[in-house]
């Protein structure tokens, strides 16, 4: 147990903030010191981050953290500092909130020299003004802030989602993804991914929410309405499994390959989220994730002969099992625990921890203390140089990269807000730790080549926005106080995070 620090900032801040946004806090939650040391602990890595991306990147997308030169990965807007102020806020890192505020006061979203990823930009930027601007009118109100470049977050909002809506104008409604918004083009794309098509509804309907015009809302239910309605019924080889790509021009879906990996991950993910947005608009969306839960649990979990006690999700096409997953997929655990909690289902909240424990385990096992970005447990497969790991581990490693995801922290920061446990919040310690140690350089963080090699083997130049957005934020929520932008238990939640992890105010709160 260490000496307790001075009380921050924030905390300070909230008890003002009661007065305008009411939360009782959770005494299961109590404030001790040693967690606050660990809070405090991440709050020097995400400043380390922030001024190395300021002194060499911004208003740049991300820092090159070995180089100290910067990149523009997501059209230039200054994709790190519009992905950090979601973060920044609730750790009441009021200079960091003030330089990007000031930064999105100047962006002019007409204008890029690259083709725009519909998805990225919503969950990125799109996601992080909106919740930006529900944190400062509510909760962190009394960061202080001009309420006039809180205003513009909103502006910014519509002004980002009118540059973009044209991507919905197709024969079906079904999006294209890779937009040309110059020439209102797109890259002749004939279908669209379901975790494309399907991560558009929390983000497009704040915004209607928010602006009272119903456009954006209903541009992306349309498009998400050949999701929950799967045509044809083969798509559907499981009661709420459906397949990974939809026809741009009927909506129909082109294949039946299920799964929750990357490509489809967060379609699983908003379909829950929506309900926690408004239990009474989306509770068709709830109950299309009930079926494809249920039916996770009876045709998709999956464990490895060599350590039966793990439980990770297989892929299913035409009547084989795929027995690979990826760091991608390691939101599900968190999936589960929050539709468990939400619906009062034990069994989904079992399962949840299931999938957090084999996640784990992926970390668990390597030298660095971090899991790989994809590996594989089908017992005729394992490579010959593997066989000794795959005996321990109950996995071999397909791809042994780390670039700063932040999934599995995720699923164990739910994990810990909903059971109480403090083994999951250890773990993310332990993980974080680990990144620390491992990918950290003199101006950021970096990534790796193989996590199971000590010191993470080959480094790579590069700093994704999510580090900001997610890794530094789940790090630290687990270990703060209770707010009321934290995850609940129950359906008490004021705050349902997208998938980028910026917490957006739930529609009836
Ligand atoms: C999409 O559907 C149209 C019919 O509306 C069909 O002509 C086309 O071949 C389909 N494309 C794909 C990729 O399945
Ligand atoms: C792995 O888990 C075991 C059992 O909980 C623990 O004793 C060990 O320290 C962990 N190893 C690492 C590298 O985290
Ligand atoms: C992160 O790394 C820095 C630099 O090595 C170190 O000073 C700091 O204590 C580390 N933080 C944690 C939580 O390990």
């Amino acid at each position: 147990m260490r000496v307790s620090l001075s009380l921050p900032v924030v905390a300070l801040g909230l008890v003002g903030s009661a007065v305008a946004y009411p939360h009782e806090p959770n005494p299961i939650f109590r404030h001790d010191p040693e967690n606050q040391a660990k809070a405090d602990a991440v709050k020097e890595a995400f400043q380390h981050a922030w001024d190395g991306y300021i002194k060499y990147a911004f208003p740049h997308d991300e820092l090159h953290p070995m180089s100290n030169g910067y990149g523009d990965s997501r059209n230039g807007w200054g994709a790190s500092a519009v992905d950090a102020l979601s973060t920044a806020i609730i750790m009441g890192n009021k200079d960091a909130v003030q330089t990007i505020l000031d930064h999105v006061d100047t962006i002019d979203f007409t204008k890029t020299k690259d083709e725009v990823s519909l998805f990225e930009t919503t969950i990125r930027y799109l996601a992080g003004m909106l919740s930006g601007y529900d944190l400062l009118k509510g909760p962190a109100v009394n960061l202080g802030v001009k309420s006039s470049q809180v205003d513009n977050l909103l502006t910014q909002s519509k002004n980002l989602a009118d540059v973009l809506k044209f991507a919905f104008d197709t024969p079906s409604g079904v999006p294209y993804n890779n937009l040309n918004i110059a020439s209102k083009g797109n890259d002749g794309a004939r279908t669209n991914g379901l975790a494309v098509t399907g991560t558009l509804a929390l983000e497009w309907t704040r915004l209607s929410d928010l602006t009272g015009e119903e456009e954006y809302a209903e541009l992306s239910q349309k498009a998400e309405s050949y999701l929950l309605n799967p045509q044809p019924s083969s798509a559907e080889p499981f009661p709420g499994l459906v397949g990974s790509n939809i026809n741009i021009s009927n909506g129909h879906f082109t294949d039946a390959t299920v799964s929750w990996n990357g490509g489809d991950d967060s379609f699983y993910e908003y379909l829950i989220k929506m309900y926690v947005y408004d239990p009474k608009r989306f509770e068709k969306y709830k109950d299309r994730w009930v079926l494809a839960a249920e039916s996770s649990i009876k045709h998709l979990a999956s464990h490895p002969t060599s350590r039966p006690e793990l439980t990770f999700l297989a892929s299913y096409s035409n009547g084989n099992y795929d027995l690979n997953s990826q760091h991608l997929t390691c939101f599900d655990g968190g999936s589960f625990l929050l539709g468990g909690t939400v619906l009062d289902r034990q069994d989904f909240i079992d399962f949840g921890l299931k999938l957090v424990h084999g996640c784990e385990a992926t970390y668990n096992q390597t030298l660095t203390g971090i899991g790989p970005d994809s590996w594989g447990w089908d017992p005729k497969r394992v490579p010959s140089d593997q066989k000794k790991f795959y005996d321990k581990a109950g996995f071999y490693i397909n791809s042994g990269s780390y670039d700063l995801r932040p999934e599995v922290l995720e699923s164990f920061y739910y994990a810990y807000r909903i059971t109480g446990n403090e083994i999951y919040r250890d773990w993310v310690w332990n993980g974080f730790k680990a990144i620390n140690a491992t990918c950290r350089t003199g101006s950021g963080f970096d990534a790796m080549s193989d996590v199971n090699k000590v010191g993470g083997g080959s480094h790579y130049d590069n700093q994704e926005s999510f580090l900001f957005a997610e890794v530094m934020k789940y790090a630290y929520l687990v270990h703060a106080d209770d707010a009321p932008w934290q995850v609940q238990k129950g359906d008490k939640n004021a705050f349902v995070f997208n998938t980028e992890a910026h917490p957006i105010r739930v529609s009836h709160s």
